[in-house]
């Protein structure tokens, strides 16, 4: 029994590049909240840079409005892309969304500068679907997950230059995201710092997307565990699928965080 124990702590952790507040929470979201440490090569890294830094640079960082969930960035909504920067997205395609979901049809690319940050919220059900996907580019960051009803239940996910990070919404009883089949909630969802959701929105399944709040951590809170990450400017390009019931043409214009 002692050597069960042992070996128990010894794979408790899980992967180096999530840390969770118990094995409970890790094992209920490990295929509902991934990371792919070196999803993009440097040289991909580098196309999805070049190809950004002129759009972004035309643009000026926003800072504090009272209510606002990131402090600190520049945003452009894209959906025309090099051939390169395509079959780089495509490849984050077929990674993290299922044959039948369908993508908006611009990507988000989110500059946060290096004393910028997102605070915790949940992306409006409104906007975007069960699914979200992100490439980190230039500084690494934490993102930190935090239940929206359990607060000691969290999630830290270590986003390095290359990485990908996956969100999804997860059926109870669900194990694999290839049985992932994606759903809207019938809940009226907006973008929310505290959000107060009713009972129904939750469900016994893993729901990184829905249940949990996500955040990007400010460099002066910036740690993975013990580990500190200083945070530089991050730029990040997010795909989303689309909620249930909309065509790619209706998707409307997403407020800032979704
Ligand atoms: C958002 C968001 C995360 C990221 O824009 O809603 O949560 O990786 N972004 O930049
Ligand atoms: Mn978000």
């Amino acid at each position: 029994m002692a050597g069960t124990g042992l070996l128990a702590l010894r794979t408790l952790p899980g992967p180096s590049w999530v840390r969770g507040s118990g094995p409970s929470v890790l094992s209920r979201l490990q295929d509902a909240a991934v990371v792919r440490p070196g999803f993009l090569s440097t040289a991909e890294e580098e196309t999805l840079s070049r190809e950004l830094e002129p759009e972004l640079r035309r643009r000026r960082y926003e800072y504090d409005h009272w209510d606002a969930a990131i402090h600190g960035f520049r945003e452009t909504e894209k959906s025309r892309w090099s051939e390169a920067s395509r079959a780089i997205l495509q490849r984050v395609q077929a990674a993290a969304f299922g044959p039948g979901q369908t993508l908006l049809s611009s990507v988000h690319v989110l500059d946060l500068e290096a004393r910028g940050y997102i605070k915790p919220h949940v992306d409006s059900i409104k906007f975007c679907g069960a699914t979200i996907a992100g490439l980190s580019l230039l500084s690494p960051s934490v993102m930190r997950l935090v239940h929206t009803q359990e607060p000691g239940e969290w999630l830290e996910l270590l986003l390095e230059p290359g990485s990908l990070y996956i969100l999804r919404y997860l059926h109870p009883g669900s194990t694999h995201p290839s049985k992932n089949v994606p759903s809207a909630h019938p809940v009226p969802w907006v973008l929310s710092l505290n959000p107060a959701l009713p009972e129904d929105a939750f469900t016994p399944g893993g729901s990184a997307r829905y249940d949990f709040s996500h955040e990007i951590l400010r460099d002066e809170e910036s740690f993975f565990g013990e580990r500190r990450i200083p945070r530089g400017r991050r730029i990040s390009v997010i795909c989303r699928s689309l909620p249930e019931g909309m065509g790619p043409g209706e998707s409307g214009q997403p407020p800032p965080a979704c």
